[in-house]
């Protein structure tokens, strides 16, 4: 039932292109492949997790508030630009297993052998990130609603924010999931000493899209650039702090309508069709701009205060083919200099934060993790997406994750830094 089960997509390059642009390079071609089947993993889903998820209700007593602020405070400090140090046992604060993290992403379960990724912490340049303090996070969101919105990778980045609250020993229960089993596309958990909530929106466009998103066996994405997707856009009014976060789908083949009339307005990577390629970078910013519009437009956003969040694009690090067992089998981060955003993210990246910035000054809060996110080839999941991945030896192909991040690991960091936008935002 999971994606790597279906043969593999071949394809909307067959034929031979016109070397026209950056997007119809080879290594494009190779890493859309991978990232189609990760993007469209229905989970494999241990039945443990099914079933015991929905019901579990975890009552360990609450250990309390006013253990410290997040300190450091947030004021003025660029997060974006720095290091990743050496610190023994900074990102192992939980057991995944324990606060039911998606398997693929349980990456100690499935028998990760090293466990160096885990020892690192976010250096920035020029001021501190402390680590992530749950009871500071509990009282900076009290009473709020904290909802995630966007692609695979704003679950990723819900599921570590719950793990962190949970190991604190807050007290928290699932609300909420979709009825479509091992899907994780709306999830909600409620925090019930302080009042909040955390939710996951899946919309891997922001916008209405169809297609692909809905049907695995589908070649590619309908995208309507001006309608929202439903979920989110219906309940953008309850969200106290929404987190946008998105970018990866928008690679693959897509054709891109207004659904409002129907007209096709261009393609991207589907030559067949007939219509003008126009790329992603305009549809991706044309996103961002009317999910920032829908969240900051509506009477709702001032009376509640509601923050923007955007967290900008995070890289993939396929380093060979995409079945090549070892396309991510690092277990280090890169060195200073060893390598540098690339082209693509780092205009995804750019985009985000002009939109932010256009979107009204100051009221968008940007979190940018493309750079810390380049430097960790070695926090996927890699071929520990599986369980035991060599425990009948090592197979000549294997899907691999390298777009992910373990649970625990890097991508709590992207938390530490939200934690430090939202005390930042009180104390405006
Ligand atoms: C993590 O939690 C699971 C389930 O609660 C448990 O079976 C497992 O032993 C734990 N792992 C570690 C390393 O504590
Ligand atoms: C998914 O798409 C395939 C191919 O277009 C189609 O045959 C199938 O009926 C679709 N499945 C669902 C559940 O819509
Ligand atoms: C593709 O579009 C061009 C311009 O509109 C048209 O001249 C051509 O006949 C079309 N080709 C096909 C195969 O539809």
């Amino acid at each position: 039932m999971g994606a790597y089960d279906e043969p593999p997509l071949r394809h909307h390059h067959g034929g031979v292109q016109p070397i026209r642009d950056i997007f119809t390079s080879l290594i494009y071609v190779a890493l859309c492949l991978a990232l189609l089947y990760l993007l469209c993993l229905t989970p494999r889903g241990s039945p443990e997790n099914a079933v015991s998820a929905m019901l579990r209700h975890v009552t360990i007593a609450s250990s309390g508030e006013g253990r410290g602020g997040g300190g450091g405070g947030g004021g003025g400090c660029d997060y974006s630009e720095g290091r990743w140090v050496a610190a023994a046992g900074h990102a192992r604060r939980y057991n995944g297993t324990a606060c039911d993290v998606k398997g693929s992403e349980d990456c100690a379960r499935n028998g990760r052998p090293d466990t160096g990724y885990l020892d690192w912490r976010w250096r920035p340049a020029s001021c501190e990130l402390p680590a992530f303090d749950a009871a500071a996070f509990l009282a900076a969101a009290r009473g709020r609603h904290v909802a995630f919105v966007g692609d695979s990778m704003a679950r990723n980045q819900a599921e570590s924010l719950v793990c962190l609250l949970a190991a604190a020993a807050f007290p928290y229960r699932l609300v909420y999931r979709d009825r479509e089993p091992g899907t994780r596309k709306f999830w909600r958990w409620a925090f019930p000493t302080h009042g909040v909530t955390v939710s996951v929106y899946w919309a891997p466009f922001l916008v209405m899209a169809a297609g692909r998103p809905e049907n695995f066996s589908v070649q590619h994405n309908l995208v309507y650039l001006d309608t929202l997707a439903e979920r989110w856009s219906a309940d953008a009014d309850t969200m106290d702090v929404a987190v946008i976060s998105t970018g990866h789908w928008f690679w693959n083949p897509t054709v891109y309508y207004h659904h409002n009339g129907g007209e096709v307005l261009g393609v991207h990577n589907l030559p067949e069709l007939n219509h003008t390629e126009i790329g992603f970078f305009s549809p991706y910013r044309e996103a961002i701009r009317m999910s920032l519009e829908r969240l900051l437009g509506s009477a709702a956003a001032g009376r509640r205060g509601r923050t923007v969040v955007v967290t900008t694009f995070s890289p993939a690090h396929f380093e060979k083919e995409w079945d090549d067992p070892a396309t991510c089998a690092r277990t280090r981060p890169y060195e200073d200099g060893e390598k540098e955003v690339g082209g693509i993210e780092g205009e995804l990246r750019s985009i985000a934060i002009e939109e932010a910035a256009a979107a009204a000054r100051s009221r968008v809060e940007v979190l940018d993790v493309t750079r810390l996110a380049t430097m960790r080839p070695d926090g996927h999941p890699g071929v520990y997406m599986h369980r035991d991945p060599f425990a009948r030896g090592v197979p000549e192909r294997l899907q691999s994750d390298c777009l992910h991040f373990c649970l625990p690991g890097q991508v709590d960091t992207f938390n530490e830094i939200l934690l430090q936008l939202l005390i930042k935002k009180k104390q405006q």
